[in-house]
């Protein structure tokens, strides 16, 4: 049987790291890049490092070169998307670009190819709705770095077919991915809506004088992260209360509403309390430091997984991967 075969478009942090997710599946990835060198210069060291980090856990065991070497540098975008399955677009988040790049990947590439964008926050309905064939094409908004975060959120745009919806899940399954699928189109999706929510308070409550950034970054992961790595903040609080969500709803429910009404998440901050910010993390942390701090970063996400995998949550009855 052949090899499958997927284009990435947009070659830089996350087009690189979709890049390992689907040669790690098996697939032939074609990648390719409007500005060529970050194909050379970017792209395929970062591919080759992330094949490295990722070595222990690839599911059939193989080399992290003979992963790598499933990933080619095209030479054009029509190359990258000649007889592909699906193309993943990863190009800069601009409302203008995106139309742009999807019309060309949607004339280009076969007229039954999937094409997914990675947009952090863009409702496809804006770019995605008119391209040739729009029935196949849909948001699969991934978690940087895919290659080591499982979860991906699909949205249709509206004139997203059902079957290709589907199809698009299947792919990501086939992938190793996590798909969730909204049921209905809003702007940053899941993932961000819920973390951009907790920001805007963070800056509130940094910004009025109640603690510093440093604070609040331990409050996630010396407090609420240990619990999240684990389960989800409904569960949290099933598991919090003698009686489950219902018990803990019927005692602290009040308070979860004062605290929701009283959250500042329209809080106007500025240029100097992001400076403020900036000099707090880049006091613990230098800017020259960040490579370094993010291989160390992918190396506790991968590590978090095989905790996560090691066992199930006792009386669990879904059918949750882990
Ligand atoms: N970085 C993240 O944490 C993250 C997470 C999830 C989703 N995303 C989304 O993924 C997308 C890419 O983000 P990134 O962080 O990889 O950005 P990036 O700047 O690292 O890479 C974007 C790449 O797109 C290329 N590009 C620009 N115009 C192009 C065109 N017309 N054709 C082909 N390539 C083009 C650029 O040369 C660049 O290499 C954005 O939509 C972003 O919102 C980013």
């Amino acid at each position: 049987m052949s090899p499958r075969r997927i284009a990435c478009i947009g070659a830089g942090t996350v087009g690189s790291a979709w890049a390992v997710v689907f040669a790690r599946a098996g697939f032939e990835v074609a990648l390719w890049d409007s500005v060529p060198e970050t194909l050379e210069s970017f792209a395929l060291p970062r591919v080759a490092r992330l094949c490295r980090t990722l070595a222990e856990d690839m599911p059939t065991g193989e080399e992290a070169d003979t992963v790598a070497a499933r990933i080619r540098a095209a030479s054009s975008l029509g190359d990258a998307v000649a007889g592909v399955e699906a193309v993943q677009e990863s190009v800069r988040e601009d409302l203008e670009i995106k139309r742009a790049v999807s019309s060309e990947i949607a004339q280009a590439a076969p007229a039954d190819a999937l094409l997914m964008s990675s947009t952090s926050a863009l409702p496809g309905s804006k770019f995605l709705a008119d391209v040739p064939h729009p029935e196949r094409a849909l948001v699969a908004h991934p978690v940087n770095p895919p290659s080591h975060i499982p979860l991906v959120e699909l949205c249709g745009t509206g004139r997203t077919g059902a079957a290709e919806l589907e199809r698009a899940r299947q792919l990501f399954l086939d992938a190793r991915m996590e798909p969730v699928v909204l049921q209905k189109e809003i702007e940053g999706f899941l993932l961000n809506r819920l973390q951009y929510t907790m920001v805007a308070e963070a800056m509130h409550l940094v910004g009025e004088g109640y603690c510093t950034a440093e604070d609040i970054d331990r409050v996630l992961t010396s407090g609420l992260a240990l619990r999240w790595a684990s389960i989800g903040p409904f569960m949290t609080a099933h598991l919090n209360a003698r009686e489950g969500f219902r018990g803990f709803v019927a005692q602290l429910g009040p308070m979860m509403k004062t605290m929701g009404r009283e959250a500042r998440t329209d809080y106007d901050w500025g240029p100097d309390l992001a400076e403020r910010i900036h000099d707090t993390v880049a006091g613990m942390l230098p800017v020259e430091a960040i490579p370094d701090a993010q291989a160390w970063r992918d190396g506790r996400i991968l590590a978090t997984r095989r905790m996560q995998q090691s066992d199930r949550m006792p009386g669990r009855r879904d059918t949750d991967p882990d």
